[in-house]
C-alpha cells in the first residue's frame, strides 16, 4: 500500500467536502443551492458585513427588510442613513452599518454600481477586510480564494492537529486552508468549512463520528 502524502490528501479532503456539502449544505437566503451559478454579489456583500460577529439565526430577518426595503447596491447608497440606521438597530457592532452606506456608495461613485471581483479591489472599499474580500470573490464571483474565519481556524487546527495557540497558529492556518481550498467551487468550498464549523465541528461539543473529513 503507498503511503498517503499530503499531495494526495489535500484534494480528497476537498472532494469529500463538497460532497457532504452537496447533500448538507444549509439553505440560506443569501446563498445558490451547491453547485449553480454565483448568488448576486450585493446579496453575498450583505450577508458577510451582517455575519460578522453575528449567528446566522440573528441576520436573517434583518437580511430579509433589507434586501426587501433596497434590493440593489444602488438603492442602499441612496438610502436616507437614518432610516438604514434604524434598521441596523439590534445587529450591534454600529461601525459596520456607517461602512455599509459609505461601501455601497464607493460601488456606485467608483465602479459603477457593480461590485469589483478581485480580492485586491474589494479590499479597498470600506469596511470590506481581507475574510470579506476573499469571501466575496469566492462565493460571488467563483474565483479561487482562500477563506479563513474563526470556524475554518478550529476546522483546520483540529483536521492537521496544530497545537499553537492563536494568534501565532494564524500563518500556519492560513498555509493549510490553502493547500486544502481546491481551484474549483472554492465558495461551495468555504461554505462547507462554514457549515461544517457550525454544525458539526462545533467549538464544544464536535460530532467527529459524523465528520465527513474526519
Ligand atoms: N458566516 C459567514 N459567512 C457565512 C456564509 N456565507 N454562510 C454561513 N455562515 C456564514
Amino acid at each position: 500500500m503507498p503511503v498517503d502524502t499530503p499531495d494526495m490528501i489535500y484534494p480528497q479532503i476537498s472532494r469529500d467536502l463538497l460532497g457532504w456539502y452537496d447533500r448538507n449544505a444549509r439553505i440560506l437566503p443569501w446563498r445558490a443551492p451547491p453547485g449553480s451559478p454565483p448568488p448576486d454579489p450585493y446579496r453575498v456583500w450583505l450577508s458577510e458585513i451582517m455575519l460578522q460577529q453575528t449567528t446566522v439565526a440573528a441576520v436573517k430577518p434583518y437580511f430579509d427588510h433589507f434586501t426587501r426595503r433596497w434590493p440593489t447596491v444602488a438603492a442602499l447608497a441612496a438610502a436616507d442613513e437614518g432610516e438604514l440606521m434604524a434598521a441596523w438597530a439590534g445587529l450591534g457592532y454600529y461601525a459596520r452599518a456607517r461602512n455599509l452606506i459609505a461601501c455601497a456608495r464607493a460601488v456606485v461613485a467608483e465602479h459603477g454600481g457593480r461590485f469589483p471581483d478581485s480580492e485586491d479591489a474589494l479590499r479597498m472599499l470600506p469596511g470590506i477586510g481581507g475574510y470579506t474580500a476573499a469571501a466575496i470573490a469566492a462565493i460571488a464571483f467563483h474565483q479561487r480564494a482562500v477563506v479563513v474565519d474563526a470556524n475554518v481556524e478550529r476546522v483546520v487546527s483540529r483536521l492537521f492537529r496544530i497545537e499553537t495557540p492563536l494568534p501565532a497558529a494564524k500563518p500556519q492556518l492560513h498555509r493549510h486552508a490553502d493547500a486544502i481550498t481546491p481551484d474549483e467551487r472554492a465558495g461551495d468550498f468555504a461554505q462547507a468549512m462554514m457549515d461544517l464549523g457550525a454544525t458539526i465541528c462545533t467549538v464544544r461539543a464536535p460530532a467527529c463520528l459524523t465528520c465527513p473529513i474526519a
